[in-house]
């Protein structure tokens, strides 16, 4: 599965992406903002991490041919999906984020039996909040989460979307039409005949 956006490719990480992946998650600045990236993250370490989970849907992040950073979500027993995101610091400030996590959540919701996206971002991590509320997520509460490259569970606030406010958060791509047409255009059904 590869999901294209305006300037990214997503797609399904490689075994040959370990070395890359894990230079570039495994700067303190991105590792100690994650709850489940170690540090020092070695290739090996990596290489274990890229192994295909069932219930997870990752993604490389990939710009003209250069891998930037990881994007996905992998299903709870309720059915939710957490969402989580990270860029190599190089590409931070540009954007990437914002418009890779929006087609993930596009292609989780496409799934009409998922009842929403749970995430959380530790305090320290005003960039993260923003994403996710320009994604339409809103803050449900807060709480401790252990952090892998921390070694101590940090401070975190935790945050709900579900498929109506998704909906209303990203900009009608038709204007004037009824709100299915809304819907179908945000999840990129409109043209098709499905
Ligand atoms: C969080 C992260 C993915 C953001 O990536 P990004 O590509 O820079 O994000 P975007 O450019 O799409 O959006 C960032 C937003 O945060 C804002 N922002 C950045 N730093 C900020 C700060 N210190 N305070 C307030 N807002 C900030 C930006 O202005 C932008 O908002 P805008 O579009 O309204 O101007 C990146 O910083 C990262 O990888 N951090 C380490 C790993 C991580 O935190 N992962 C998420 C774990 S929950």
């Amino acid at each position: 599965m590869k999901l294209e956006t305006e300037r990214l490719l997503l797609r399904p990480f490689r075994r040959t992406d370990a070395a890359e992946f894990a230079q570039l998650a495994g700067d303190w600045a991105v590792a100690s903002k994650t709850s489940d990236i170690p540090y020092p993250f070695s290739a090996v370490q990596a290489l274990g991490w890229l192994k295909p989970v069932r219930g997870e849907a990752r993604f490389a992040i990939e710009r003209k041919g250069q891998l930037i950073g990881g994007a996905g979500f992998y299903r709870r027993p309720s059915g939710a999906a957490e969402l989580g995101f990270w860029l190599g610091r190089h590409w931070w400030g540009q954007g990437y984020a914002s418009e890779a996590t929006r087609a993930v959540v596009r292609h989780g919701f496409a799934n009409r039996r998922l009842p929403g996206f749970c995430s959380a971002h530790f305090v320290d991590n005003p960039a993260s909040a923003r994403v996710l509320a320009k994604l339409g997520f809103e803050p449900t509460g807060r709480g401790h989460i252990a952090s892998i490259a921390r070694g101590y569970d940090v401070e975190a606030v935790t945050y709900w979307l579900d498929r109506q406010r998704a909906m209303l958060a990203r900009p009608p791509i038709v204007t004037a039409e009824t709100e299915r047409n809304r819907w179908r255009a945000w999840l990129g059904l409109l043209g098709d005949t499905a």
